[in-house]
């Protein structure tokens, strides 16, 4: 971490919000023209890619080929993800393994020495390179020594972005608050990139870290961003289920290797509900999960890998063998009890495939951006590749803009007006509270009209509440983060009241057919 900052350490030729795969990647693809300032609101390994267990989806076998990586992700978008985007994003998927391969990240591989490629739901073929069930965590590593290698990048840990800095529809950069020493900071910039990763955190049960607040999202729509398609919230069918674990996601990479889920009395479900039963996209087994637990009344089903040989268990998946055994699972012998929960923002700020968002000199990209490549479900695997390929876009268009030599604008300095410290921190902490609950209730797997009026209902109480809080007290991360887990959570409820079908991830008993034409959300701030 920069330590000793002086103020003109704040100021840059691009600024990255965010600390992931996106925004690392992006930084170094630009390092080697621009000065970049990279902003992260806790330490800076904190982040979605960190917890990532599964992998990359390329196409890496002779076995496969693009055009079917291409259908089982246009298949799985339920006729919303744009093919442009999905070819581009699919033929480069083998390039930019190659550069995590040059960059140091050790793939798991086969005895033969070749990469070893898992399988996933939704996928028709093996194409997933992994670092056994710890692949996000390899590759965060791996990107963070590169960037401590360069020079030319100065990260900033304990930063979180309050708002962003306009002036007539173009970013200047960000006001962040540095949760140290709790002063507000300008970082300028001529170019400003947000790659907060998701949202998870708005639902009480999600697989997400603590980070997932959804900041880029509800800064880029404060701003006056277009953002797209938020209904499309992924709900990952398998995360642990135990008192003393919040989020903890059991790889779907299980099932690839012949996991399967059974009720309590050991009955297999799935063929009930699809012929790739286990293996049918997210969607589709984390509703069967839902309606199983609904009819049955029982808190979990269970996943079981026990039949597997148990070597081959314990080296395929060591996190998260070693994570239930921690609670008493033996995951070689026993079954695991496990719930849907919330993973996965397949909407975000509207962009191009190189970022571009309709404001001028701001990017997007990663989980905050929404490109439309997953259109109605994302494919599982293909978010950390759509990171990978986007941010190279971005940082080529990041160089044509720069080349332009547009200007450093200052901006006026944080105006705290007549705000005191707080003597109510509660208000924060039951608000927060109120917005999970509420998101898991009535905007969760399966919604319905009357769910989500009441959502809503709730949530525009709950924003004139916060907008108060906000302006009358000193501002605080914990205030930041709820102001944005707000704005989305109201993003998600307005996306999903205009959706009048179903479709994807987003199912409604109100409106269960499919619309003949596929229609993106749009939502931008009057
Ligand atoms: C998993 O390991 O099941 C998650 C993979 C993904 O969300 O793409």
């Amino acid at each position: 971490m920069v330590t000793n900052v002086n103020t003109s350490d704040l100021v840059s030729d691009v600024l990255v919000v965010g600390s992931g795969i996106a925004g690392l990647s992006f930084a170094l693809k630009i390092a080697d023209f621009a000065q970049v300032v990279l902003i992260t609101k806790k330490e800076k390994a904190e982040s979605n890619t960190n917890y990532a267990q599964s992998g990359i989806a390329a196409v890496l076998s002779p076995s496969d080929s693009f055009e079917t990586h291409v259908k089982d992700t246009l298949d799985c978008g339920n006729g919303l993800s744009k093919k442009a985007v999905v070819e581009k994003v699919v033929r480069e998927g083998p390039e930019r393994i190659r550069e995590l391969l040059e960059l140091g990240v050790e793939f798991s591989r086969t005895a033969s020495g070749k990469l070893d490629l898992g399988r996933e739901g939704g996928h028709s073929k093996r194409r997933v390179v992994h670092v056994k069930d710890l692949t996000g965590r390899e590759i965060e590593d791996a990107l963070l020594n590169a960037v401590a290698k360069t020079p030319s990048i100065k990260l900033f840990e304990n930063q979180i972005a309050i708002n962003l800095a306009m002036k007539h529809n173009q970013c200047l950069g960000c006001y962040a608050l540095d949760t140290e020493d709790s002063a507000v900071k300008n970082f300028g910039a001529k170019i400003t990139v947000l790659a907060t990763g998701g949202i998870g955190r708005i639902y009480l049960h999600t697989t997400n870290p603590e980070i997932a607040t959804g900041d880029g999202i509800a800064m880029a729509y404060r701003a006056g961003a277009t953002i797209m398609n938020m209904e499309f919230t992924q709900f990952h069918p398998t995360y642990l289920f135990h008192p003393k674990e919040e989020s903890f996601l059991i790889s779907e990479a299980l099932r690839g290797e012949g996991a399967v889920l059974r009720d309590k009395n050991g009955r297999q479900f799935m063929i009930d509900y699809d012929p790739m039963k286990e293996l049918a996209p997210r969607d589709i087994v984390a509703r069967a999960i839902d309606q199983e637990l609904k009819k049955s009344g029982d808190n979990c089903v269970l996943l079981d890998i026990s039949q597997k040989d148990s070597r081959f268990v314990r080296s395929r998946f060591p996190g998260i063998h070693e994570k239930c055994l921690s609670f008493g699972i033996d995951i070689t012998k026993n079954p695991i009890p496990v719930v849907p929960a919330a993973h996965y923002c397949c909407g975000g700020v509207k962009a191009t495939i190189a970022g571009e968002t309709d404001i001028a000199n701001l990017l997007a990209i990663g989980e905050t951006a929404c490109t439309g490549l997953h259109g109605a479900n994302r494919l599982a695997s293909n978010s950390l590749l759509e990171a990978l390929v986007c941010s190279h876009h971005a940082a080529k268009r990041c160089k044509e803009l720069l080349k332009k030599k547009p200007r450093l604008q200052s901006f006026a300095p944080w105006e705290p007006g007549n705000a005191v410290d707080t003597d109510e921190a509660v208000v924060i902490t039951q608000n927060r509270d109120e917005i999970r609950r509420l998101m898991w209730n009535y905007v969760g797997i399966v919604r319905s009209n009357k769910r989500l009026t009441r959502a809503k209902k709730r949530i525009s109480l709950m924003q004139e509440e916060i907008n108060q809080y906000y302006w009358d007290f000193a501002i605080t991360a914990d205030l930041i983060e709820l102001r944005n887990m707000a704005s989305v959570a109201e993003l998600i409820i307005d996306s999903a009241i205009s959706r009048k079908e179903s479709r994807g991830i987003h199912y409604s008993l109100d409106y269960p057919q499919k619309l003949p034409t596929a229609q993106d959300t749009l939502l931008k701030k009057h």
